[in-house]
């Protein structure tokens, strides 16, 4: 009876001792990779020339692209808080108090947005610049002169603070795309299409408005990472879109009801904010998305 006893208690024993460093290797490897320094990653210097015109335009994409995370007034917010994960929150972007704004160079800019990276050259925790990194060098050129020009606006947030919990599953991948920065092809220069009626400008739409972080790799449809949001639909033909005309999917982006009755939670799909873009560029987008192959759901 004793002998077996033992050997239970060997047994627990041993296998506590390989759970705590299952856990501890999972968590260092997360904290490691939140606190890598990519040093080497020069970004390729841009001229900012802040014309009025890059002010409308730069408003435009901020407007569409940022104002969502970081508060409409861009003096940033509280994203996700949870008890046992930690917190993730979107920076103040003005110059005022708490704000980034003031000491940013345009190099900063520059590296935070094309290459995921913070002043202290570490990855920017769900910052989507995997998607800004496809901005061409005037959207982006006019996008820095607007953000540089806004109202400075006092509001300390606190910095985003991930949980030990937080790293163990960002190491065993169940937490999304946490750090952009490590898949961003920082050497490559992408293409940069004309503007117009065209699948390519289309394509150059979808990256930037980063459909793909909540529509799926593919666009077939995947989870969204926005906490409590439904899944992201098939937005492929080989979901409903295969039947909307260009007139349905601007009603769609303008209204946040679909031909087929379903009304989207700007929450969720952030229809308020592509509300930006022209007829003819949400025509282009659907030009491109009528262009992929017919995925079924996840694929
Ligand atoms: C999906 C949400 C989301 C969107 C959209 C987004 N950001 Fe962010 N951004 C964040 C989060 C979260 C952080 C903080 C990351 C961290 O602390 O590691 C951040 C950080 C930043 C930083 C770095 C600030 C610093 O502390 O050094 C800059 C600059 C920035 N964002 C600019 C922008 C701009 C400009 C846009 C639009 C083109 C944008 N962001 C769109 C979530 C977002
Ligand atoms: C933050 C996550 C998120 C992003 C980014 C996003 N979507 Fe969505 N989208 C959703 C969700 C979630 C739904 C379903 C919402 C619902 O049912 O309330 C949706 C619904 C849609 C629908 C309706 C599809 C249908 O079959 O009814 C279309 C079209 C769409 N999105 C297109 C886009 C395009 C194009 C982009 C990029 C320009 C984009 N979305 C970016 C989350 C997102």
């Amino acid at each position: 009876m004793k002998k077996i006893l033992n050997l239970i208690l060997k047994i627990v024993g041993g296998l506590i001792v390989v759970i705590t460093l299952v856990v501890a290797v999972l968590y260092f490897n997360g904290k490691a990779r939140a606190n890598k320094q990519y040093t080497s990653i020069e970004a390729r210097p841009l001229a900012i020339a802040g014309t009025p015109e890059d002010l409308v335009t730069g408003e435009k994409w901020a407007e569409t692209l940022c104002t969502n995370c970081h508060a409409p007034d861009l003096s940033g917010q509280i994203l996700i808080q949870d008890e046992s994960l930690g917190m993730i929150n979107s920076p103040n972007l003005t110059g005022g108090e708490g704000g980034i704004g003031a000491s940013y160079t345009n190099q900063d800019w520059v590296r935070a947005l094309r290459h995921g990276l913070g002043t202290d050259s570490k990855p920017l925790i769900g910052m989507p610049s995997d998607a800004f990194y496809y901005m061409n060098d005037k959207d982006l050129a006019a996008l820095i002169a607007y953000l540089q020009s806004v109202p400075a606006v006092d509001n300390a947030i606190p910095p985003t603070d991930l949980k030990p919990l937080a790293y163990i599953l960002v190491s065993l991948g169940m937490l999304g795309d946490v750090f952009p920065t490590e898949h961003i092809p920082h050497k490559e220069i992408p293409l940069s299409p004309a503007p117009g009626l065209s699948v390519e400008f289309g394509q150059y739409l979808v990256r930037i408005g980063d459909c793909d972080n909540c529509h799926g790799p593919n666009l077939s449809g995947g989870e969204s990472p926005v906490p409590g949001s439904p899944p992201g639909p098939n937005i492929t033909p080989g979901g409903t879109l295969a039947f909307w005309s260009a007139e349905d999917f601007i009603a769609t982006i303008r209204t946040g009801q679909t031909p087929y009755g379903r009304v989207l939670n700007p929450e969720y799909m952030p229809w308020d904010e592509y509300s930006n873009l022209s007829d003819e560029e949400l025509s282009a987008i659907l030009l491109y998305l009528q262009s992929l192959p017919a995925l079924d759901y996840g694929q």
